[in-house]
């Protein structure tokens, strides 16, 4: 008989009870299904509140980055990752920074977007208009869903509405500006959304259908800033390889994807360490790097006039260090406290300078392996002509060592030798 995957009501049932249905489904041995039920520091029934059909807790390994200095202070960075040489990369890159200063950071307020769709309009020009002539009753009503976050000082501070035109015809879409304050801030500006969406159905005469956030939180930006000194990144020609490889991701998107997965790197692995929405910040920043209309790389860098090295990254970051899991998971408390922030916009620009730094790490392996390569290959040259080899002879023979890791006149002579016997 074929097993199947439907259950009604799956749950409702008793952990103890949805694992043994998933140990006889997938038969897992009796020792595996009590590693499951070992959940280290987030016990099992918190699990249980956090998402549903819980089953267990899943493990990842928590590092610290160390060196580093953002605004003058040091912090020590958890990151939560499986791979690796990015903990040790960030910690190497933050070295190399902390000589030039450090990190320097600033951020945006923390302003969400919501995001409110108005279909079937006939004159959404003139709908326009009077959403905007509403904004006063508009915010208000938004704010009226929040009182907590108005008393500290967030709330929806502004809303802006723009007609697009799609393949269904043209759309009203009400964006709502919305303070988070330490929240990440989706319930709060869904719920917003959700509360001013039939005033807007009223005042336009349109059908409403998305209310919902939007991850490109172009309102709340992180940015971060750092001048390596040449002699820290290993002199000037790293420098320039340095250069070359954003110019690389600047002008082409292959590149630039994997430019940013170094950045993210980073980036996420404080952001899960945190228990944050990564997949919030990762939509955001894929989502921003291609806000021209063509992919490009997160981060630039530059070489000033002493010939250092400048970085600089600006990016979304709607990471809260309030609500949501961030406050209930164990581990995530403790990061926080590690981290020593005190508010989310902190947060933010410690992420992203976590993200320059790897991203830093990256092109500064990749430009200066690439180099030494480099230098093996000129070095084998060398070799090969001292050795007595000419014209395509030189390629063969250098080719031949680098590739043996053997560079030696004696190995290039036993290939010269080699060649010439075979070309008889
Ligand atoms: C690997 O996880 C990340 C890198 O590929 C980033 C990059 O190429 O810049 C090394």
């Amino acid at each position: 008989m074929s097993k199947t995957s439907t259950f009604t009501g799956f749950y409702k049932l008793p952990l103890e009870e949805r694992l043994r249905i998933v140990k006889d489904f997938a038969n897992l041995t009796p020792e595996e299904a009590s590693l499951l039920k070992k959940t280290g520091a987030l016990p099992l029934e918190l699990a249980d509140r956090m998402i549903e059909n819980v089953i267990s807790a899943f493990p990842i390994p928590l590092g610290i980055a160390v060196n580093f200095l953002i605004n003058k202070r040091d912090y020590l960075i958890p990151m939560a990752i499986e791979e690796p040489s990015v903990v040790a990369a960030a910690s190497y890159a933050a070295k190399m920074a902390r000589e030039g200063g450090g990190f320097f950071t600033t951020s945006t307020p923390p302003i969400m977007i919501g995001q409110i769709q108005a279909v079937g309009i006939k004159d959404p020009h003139r709908a326009r208009m009077t959403v905007h002539t509403h904004k006063e009753d508009i915010l208000k009503k938004a704010n009226d869903q929040d009182p907590v976050l108005v008393s500290v000082g967030g709330g929806a501070k502004d809303l802006d509405a723009k007609i697009i035109h799609t393949a269904t015809g043209p759309m009203l879409i009400t964006e709502l500006h919305v303070d988070c304050r330490d929240a990440m801030g989706a319930n709060a500006v869904n719920t917003m959304a959700e509360a001013v969406a039939p005033m807007i159905e009223k005042i336009t005469g349109g059908r409403i259908y998305l209310r919902i956030i939007s991850n490109l939180a172009t309102k709340r930006l992180a940015r971060a800033y750092a001048t390596i000194p040449k002699e820290a990144v290993g002199g000037e020609e790293v420098v320039d390889g340095i250069v070359q490889a954003y110019q690389f991701a600047a002008a082409d998107s292959y590149r630039a994807a994997t430019h940013n997965k170094g950045i993210l790197n980073g980036a996420i692995a404080v952001v899960i360490a945190t228990c944050n929405d990564h997949r919030a910040i990762e939509a955001g920043a894929h989502a921003y790097a291609a806000r021209t209309g063509h992919y490009t790389a997160l981060s630039s860098w530059e070489k000033n006039q002493n010939g250092d090295l400048v970085g600089s990254l600006e990016m979304p970051m709607a990471v809260g260090t309030i609500g949501g899991a961030v406050r209930t998971h164990p581990i995530a408390k403790i990061a926080l406290k590690i981290l020593g922030v005190k508010s989310a916009n902190e947060l933010a620009e410690v992420i992203t300078a976590v993200g320059l730094a790897q991203n830093l790490g990256a092109l500064r392996a990749l430009a200066h392996e690439g180099i030494q390569r480099g230098h093996m290959r000129l070095h084998a040259r060398n070799i090969a002509i001292a050795a007595g080899a000419a014209d395509e002879l030189v390629d063969i023979v250098s080719e031949q060592m680098v590739k043996e890791r053997k560079i030696r006149m004696d190995r290039a002579k036993e290939i010269i030798e080699q060649q010439r016997k075979t070309r008889k």
